[in-house]
C-alpha cells in the first residue's frame, strides 16, 4: 500500500513544466518529488525536496533513473474485442486497408466481436489492457467507443470504460463516444436515417447518462462527410461535451478546418492536411494528435510534420491503439516511431505524450506536468535520460507508475 505522503528520488528528472526557465521539458539531474495526499507537494533538487519532505519516506531512490510525468495516451480505441490478424496478413499480401473495409471488414468486423462480446467481456479486455499500459508508464489513458454502431453496443463499450475508470489501480480514464466511425450493415441502406439516429437519439442519451467527456467522428474520403460531422458536433456543443475527428488519414476532406470551427480539442492522423487547415488548427488552438503505428502499420507516408510546426500547431503523439492500424498497447512504441518514422525531436515527443497530450483531454495542469499542486501521476525509468526512451523498447524497463499518489498494479 503506497503511504499518503513519500519522496521518490532520480539521476535524472523532467517535469514538462516549461516555465522554469530549464528548457522545454523542464529537466534537470539529481531531483525528487515529495507527494502528499495525491498531489504534487514539492519537486526540485533532491535536497530541497528532502527538506521539505520533513521525514516522509524515501520509497524509491533510483540514482541511474528517470521521474516523468506518467504518460497520457490521448487517442485509443481500447475497448475492443476479437482479432483482425487476417485483415493484417490480407494487407501483408497487398489488398487496401480500405478495400478491406470496403468488403465488410476493418471496423465492421470489429463491431461484430464487440456486439458478440459477452457479459462483462469488454470490461475485462479494457481492464487487462489498461493494466498493461501502466506497465509503459501510461497513468491516462483516453478510451474511444466506435465498434458498437448501434446504440446499445456503443454503451456497452462506454460502460466498460465507466467501469474501468472506478479502479485506482488503473490508469484514469476520459471516455469518447466515437460516434460516427463505420456505417454498420444495417443502415447502409439509409445512410441519413443512421446520422440521424446517431445525432438526435444516441447522442444525448450517451451525454445524459455521463458516459462521454468528448465526441469523435471518422472524417474521411471512405467514411463520414464533413456536413454529417458538424450535424454531429453542433449537437455535441449543445450538450456540453467536448469535439475531436480523425481527421485526413487517407485524404484531406476539410476535416481540419470543422475541428478548427468547433474549437475541437485535437484533429488526429492528419497525414493528409493542407497549411491552411494546419493555420486553422494552430488558430483554434486544436492539437494535432499524431499517430505513427497506425500510419507505421498502414505503410503511409508521415503527415507534415514540418509544416505544423511552421504553423505553430500543438503537437501530441499517441498510440492508437485499435485491433486495425495499430495493433499495440504501447505508447513508448508510438514514441520511437514519433522520432524515428515522423523526425520529431526529442521534446516535442515528451511533450505531446504529457503536457500537450493531458491539454488535449482537458486535463491542463492536472496531469502531463510535474508541479506543485498537480496531480501526482509519474513514471519512474529504469533508464538513464528522456532520450533513452525514444529508442524502439518492445517493453521499456519501467520501476513504477502511480496516478494520484497510488502504485498502479499494485493493489489499491
Ligand atoms: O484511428 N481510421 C479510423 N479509425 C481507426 C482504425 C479503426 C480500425 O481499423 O479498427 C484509426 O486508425
Ligand atoms: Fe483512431
Amino acid at each position: 500500500v503506497t503511504p499518503d505522503a513519500f519522496v521518490l528520488a532520480a539521476g535524472r528528472v523532467i517535469t514538462c513544466d516549461d516555465s522554469l526557465g530549464r528548457g522545454p521539458l523542464g529537466a534537470f539531474d539529481d531531483g525528487a518529488i515529495f507527494v502528499e495526499r495525491g498531489r504534487v507537494a514539492a519537486v526540485g533538487p533532491r535536497a530541497d525536496v528532502l527538506a521539505r519532505a520533513q521525514g516522509a519516506p524515501l520509497v524509491d531512490d533510483r540514482p541511474g533513473g528517470l521521474l516523468s510525468p506518467g504518460l497520457v495516451d490521448a487517442h485509443t480505441h481500447a475497448a475492443w474485442a476479437g482479432s483482425r490478424h487476417d485483415e493484417y496478413a490480407m494487407r501483408l499480401a497487398g489488398e487496401g486497408y480500405e478495400a478491406i473495409a470496403a468488403a465488410g471488414g476493418g471496423i465492421v468486423s470489429t463491431m461484430r466481436a464487440v456486439r458478440g462480446a459477452g457479459p462483462g467481456e469488454l470490461a475485462r479486455a479494457l481492464r487487462a489492457r489498461l493494466g498493461r499500459m501502466a506497465r509503459q508508464g501510461v497513468t491516462t489513458v483516453e478510451v474511444k467507443s466506435g465498434y458498437g454502431l448501434d446504440e446499445a453496443s456503443e454503451r456497452a463499450q462506454l460502460e466498460a470504460a465507466a467501469d474501468a475508470s472506478t479502479d485506482a489501480s488503473l490508469p484514469r480514464v476520459v471516455p469518447t463516444y466515437l460516434a460516427l466511425h463505420a456505417l454498420p450493415p444495417e443502415a447502409k441502406a439509409d445512410r441519413a436515417r443512421y446520422v440521424d439516429d446517431v445525432v438526435r437519439r444516441w447522442l444525448p442519451a450517451i451525454a445524459r447518462a455521463g458516459l462521454a467527456r468528448y465526441v469523435d467522428a471518422y472524417v474521411d474520403r471512405n467514411a463520414f462527410r464533413v456536413d454529417e460531422a458538424e450535424a454531429l458536433f453542433d449537437a455535441a456543443r449543445t450538450l456540453g461535451l467536448g469535439t475531436r475527428a480523425h481527421a485526413g488519414q487517407f485524404a484531406d476532406v476539410g476535416a481540419a478546418e470543422l475541428a478548427a470551427r468547433f474549437s475541437a480539442a485535437s484533429a488526429d492522423h492528419l497525414e493528409n492536411v493542407s497549411d491552411a487547415g494546419l493555420d486553422a488548427l494552430a488558430r483554434a488552438g486544436t492539437a494535432a494528435v499524431l499517430l505513427p503505428v497506425a500510419s507505421w502499420t498502414l505503410a503511409q507516408a508521415p503527415p507534415p510534420v514540418e509544416a505544423m510546426r511552421r504553423a505553430g500547431v500543438r503537437l501530441v503523439v499517441a498510440s492508437d491503439a485499435n485491433p486495425g492500424t495499430a495493433p499495440t498497447e504501447s505508447l513508448p512504441l508510438a514514441m520511437a516511431f514519433a522520432a524515428r518514422s515522423y523526425g520529431l525531436l526529442d521534446h516535442e515527443i515528451w511533450r505531446g505524450v504529457t503536457v500537450e497530450a493531458a491539454r488535449a483531454l482537458g486535463l491542463e495542469g492536472e496531469a502531463g506536468v510535474l508541479r506543485e499542486g498537480a496531480r501526482a501521476d509519474l513514471a519512474l525509468w529504469l533508464l538513464p535520460h528522456e532520450r533513452a526512451l525514444l529508442q524502439p523498447w518492445g517493453a521499456p524497463p519501467l520501476a513504477a507508475a502511480y496516478r494520484d499518489g497510488v502504485r498502479l498494479g499494485a493493489d489499491p
